[in-house]
């Protein structure tokens, strides 16, 4: 029975199979596993009972482009106040001026590098002397900066290691500690965007993963902490949408690339060769043009998370393939899924 619900969403991908013995009826199923093709992304509809926004105070960091860009102006059509943190609005970045060009009270962009300490104490000032009554904190913070890089362990420096873990782990520790002394008075919500990555590893993305397994560990660690002191904590993992944001582009992979193989030591170079490089990247490039374009469903999650009287753990804006997926691979034994997935 579940064997075919299973495979009935997944009825049009091409792929890897597996056979499933459905005991009930006596009959085999097939299910299929692997697959570059996508079925569209189901906007999922959260039925419950949702608080009144009011102008509560949020601040999302990352809203030059993607995801963040996004929120900030549909959560201000919802009503909220909306701290726009920007990693170029000194630079006058396009993503800020359009934001600015709303011309709202309730949606101000600042400057705000996570890696830095200055900038986010700066923002902790700016939310708090902009708040009505400070005494009374602020709603909601939404993690949402982040880059991604690709590459194998052996291909991967530490230098680029440390770079992804810098703004994706430690800017959200590092943003989330500044801004709880408000989010606690408030008795708000902390929302950080994690990844499908961020639940199942896979081969090529250890500089990624490893981040967003950390912002997962860490807020499950905050949600505990923060439960007898009314603060909420969520997690949204999306799945691949690399298609609608700035997180790659052809000429990123292909920059990524060139600065990997130039850097390589000579014996993994030699080991590997160019053919299996190159043959790596173009995988990647594949990935990255085959995610869905519509962020709706990630919009909605956080929107969710951010309004719902009783938000979400966990969120999982994606497709049927990547959802299951991760479901195989989070609850059965490696064995099995290494088998369906990896090898
Ligand atoms: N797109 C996907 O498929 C996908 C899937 C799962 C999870 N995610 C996660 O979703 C989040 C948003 O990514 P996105 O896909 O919307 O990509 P994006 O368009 O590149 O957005 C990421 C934003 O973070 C900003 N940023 C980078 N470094 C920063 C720093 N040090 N301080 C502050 N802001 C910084 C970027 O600014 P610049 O544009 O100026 O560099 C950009 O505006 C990330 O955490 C990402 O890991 C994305």
């Amino acid at each position: 029975m579940l064997a075919t619900r299973l495979s009935r969403t997944l009825s049009q991908l091409p792929g890897k199979t597996l056979s499933v013995y459905d005991g009930e009826h006596g009959t085999r199923s097939t299910l299929l596993f692997c697959s570059t093709s996508f079925t569209s992304i189901r906007r999922r509809t959260y039925a419950s009972k949702v608080d009144p926004v009011d102008s509560k105070a949020v601040l999302i960091t990352g809203c030059d482009s993607g995801f963040g860009f996004s929120l900030a102006k549909h959560l201000h059509s919802k009503g909220f106040l909306v701290f726009a943190g920007c990693l170029l609005k000194d630079k006058g970045d396009a993503g800020v001026k359009e934001l600015d060009s709303l011309n709202s009270d309730r949606l101000r962009t600042i400057q705000l590098n996570v890696c830095n300490n200055e900038e986010v104490e700066r923002a902790v000032e700016t939310v708090h002397s902009s708040l009505k009554d400070p005494e009374k904190g602020m709603w909601g913070l939404v993690n949402n900066a982040g880059i991604s890089t690709f590459g194998e362990v052996e291909f991967t420096s530490m230098e680029t290691y440390k770079e992804v873990a810098e703004v994706n782990l430690w800017g959200t520790v590092r943003t989330t500690k500044s801004f709880l002394p408000l989010l606690r008075r408030a008795k708000g919500r902390v929302v950080n965007i994690s990844s499908m990555l961020g639940r199942m590893a896979n081969p090529a993305r250890s500089p990624y993963c490893i981040t967003k397994f950390g912002v997962e560990a860490f807020s499950d660690c905050l949600r505990y902490e923060m439960y007898p002191l009314g603060v909420k904590v969520s997690v949204v993992e999306p799945g691949n949408f690399i298609a609608a944001t700035s997180l790659y582009s052809p000429e990123r992979i292909q920059a990524i690339a060139k600065k990997m193989w130039d850097e390589l030591p000579e014996v993994v170079r030699k080991d590997y060769g160019r053919k299996y490089f190159d043959e790596q990247i173009a995988k990647m490039e594949t990935y990255c043009n085959s995610g869905s374009t519509d962020t709706s469903s990630v919009i909605d999650a956080v929107t969710h998370a951010l309004t719902a009287t009783s938000p979400y753990t966990r969120y999982h804006p994606m497709d049927y393939y990547w959802w299951l997926r991760m479901q195989i691979m989070t609850h059965l034994p490696g064995a099995v899924s290494d088998k369906i997935y990896i090898h």
